[in-house]
């Protein structure tokens, strides 16, 4: 038998054969343009809608095996930052590829801390916002606008000028987002405070009312940390791929993050939580539930949270904020939301229809209910998860900028339309 790392192909149209080699379990798809019926043939291409089977590019940043459930940021086992590190760390640790040392660890929170006010300006075009309008909404226009106040951000390619844009998008990202949440509540902006930690100043921003000092309750700073770090980064989901694909025409990151958080604000992603808690709001009590499974085994409706592209387990994530949910309610009372996901996820594991396509709760699941139970109203959720991601996304963007094997992303399509005709003037239609 033959050794070869290779893949032969026979073209059944000609009878020829090909032989392509695999590297790291792939074929380049570059390599069957080779395969033609004639010279007038452009060559096979292979068709992928939604990248099912696709790599499209390679990554060092996190690694995802789907079937046993394990998410690694760096080799880092998730659980094991979830229990050990600080979201500030692993952004660290997901942007730079190492755990940072003390020293090294000092210096980064001392830069965030200190690039976490915006331009009044800014805070001038969330006050031109509706009153109602979505925080998400607000947060991918002013992300965007942000590139107008640093167009030496346009430098993509000098180290110096991604790590100042690194340190303002980390550092600013929360403060739009508490700007965006206190504005649609019709609260006076608060401001940051150094003294505090990154969530911590966070849930200060977003909630200080009159008192001289905001004092974050520890146990909901850290679930909120805990949250953030569940959610820096995931691989090639589809704003992770949006910010690539952005990023790859050599915008400057401002932009670019401004279309991932776009893609994250739809509810089959980032949205999905803020849809689980209006779905079990909708569902209202736990005997409506096989009202709702009938209507899923009749394709009317979703499970929202259930399902993933990746995980065809348990999502290492969803258990993790399981349990950290408990935590959340002795501090803030149980959201009562709770009883009928739990009864939703225990019927459902147990339902051929949902065992049959391998769909487990996921990261979305339990979060919402976390974030309710803190005082975030829904709208805000998927902000929540732009500002954990942001790390995601520089990491993801950086790698992309320097991998020689990048070019801009240009998919092909397959033609199926009308072939050429000439043009008909108005009268003859
Ligand atoms: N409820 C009911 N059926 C589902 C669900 C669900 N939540 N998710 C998938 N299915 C079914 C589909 O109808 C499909 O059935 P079919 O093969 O008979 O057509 C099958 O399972 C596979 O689903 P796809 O949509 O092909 O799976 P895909 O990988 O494209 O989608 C996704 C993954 C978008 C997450 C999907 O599971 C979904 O819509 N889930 C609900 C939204 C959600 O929770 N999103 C958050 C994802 S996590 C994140 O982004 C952080």
């Amino acid at each position: 038998m033959s050794q070869r790392n290779s893949l032969t192909i026979t073209d059944n149209r000609t009878g020829k054969n090909y032989e392509v080699p695999i590297e790291n379990g792939a074929i380049k798809a570059i390599d069957l343009r080779q395969i033609r019926t004639d010279a007038a043939d452009s060559g096979l291409t292979t068709y992928d809608p939604g990248f099912l089977n696709t790599a499209s590019c390679q990554s060092r940043v996190t690694y995802i095996d789907g079937e046993k459930g394990i998410l690694n940021y760096r080799g880092y086992p998730i659980e094991q930052l979830a229990e050990k590190s600080t979201f500030l760390e692993t952004a660290y640790l997901v942007l730079y590829g190492e755990l940072p040392n003390k020293q090294q660890l000092d210096e980064w929170q001392y830069n965030i801390t200190h690039h976490t006010i915006i331009h009044r300006n800014i805070e001038k075009f969330i006050d031109g916002f509706h009153y109602d309008a979505h925080p998400m909404g607000m947060l991918v226009s002013t992300v965007a606008a942000m590139s107008t106040f640093y167009p030496d951000a346009q430098h993509i390619m000098d180290p110096e000028s991604r790590t100042l844009q690194t340190y303002r998008l980390i550092a600013k990202m929360p403060t739009l987002a508490a700007f965006t949440y206190r504005h649609s509540i019709g609260m006076p902006f608060a401001y940051p405070d150094n003294d505090l930690n990154y969530t911590g100043n966070f849930l200060n921003m977003l909630f200080k009312k009159t008192e001289l000092k905001y004092k974050p309750d520890p146990v909901l700073q850290r679930g909120l940390d805990l949250l953030f770090i569940l959610h820096a980064d995931h691989e090639q989901n589809c704003s992770t791929n949006a910010m690539r694909g952005i990023g790859s025409s050599h915008v400057d990151p401002y932009s670019a993050i401004a279309g991932a958080a776009a893609a994250l604000y739809g509810p089959l992603h980032g949205g999905a939580n803020e849809m689980v808690l209006r779905q079990l709001n909708e569902i209202g009590s736990k005997d409506k539930i096989p009202n709702i499974i009938k209507r899923v085994h009749a394709g009317e409706v979703r499970l929202m949270g259930f399902g993933h592209r990746v995980y065809k387990n348990y999502d290492p994530r969803a258990r993790i904020i399981k349990n950290l949910a408990y935590e959340v309610f002795d501090v803030t009372g149980k959201n009562p939301l709770i009883d009928i996901a739990l009864e939703l996820e225990r019927i459902a594991l147990e339902d051929e229809y949902f065992i049959k396509k391998k769909l487990y709760p996921n990261v979305d699941f339990y979060s919402g209910l976390i974030y309710q139970a803190m005082g975030f109203p829904l709208t805000i959720f998927p902000v929540l998860f732009a500002i954990a991601r942001t790390a995601g996304w520089i990491a993801q963007w950086i790698e992309m900028l320097q991998d020689p094997d990048q070019r801009i992303a240009r998919p092909r399509q397959i033609y199926l339309g009308n072939g050429p005709r000439d043009y008909i003037p108005i009268d003859k239609r």
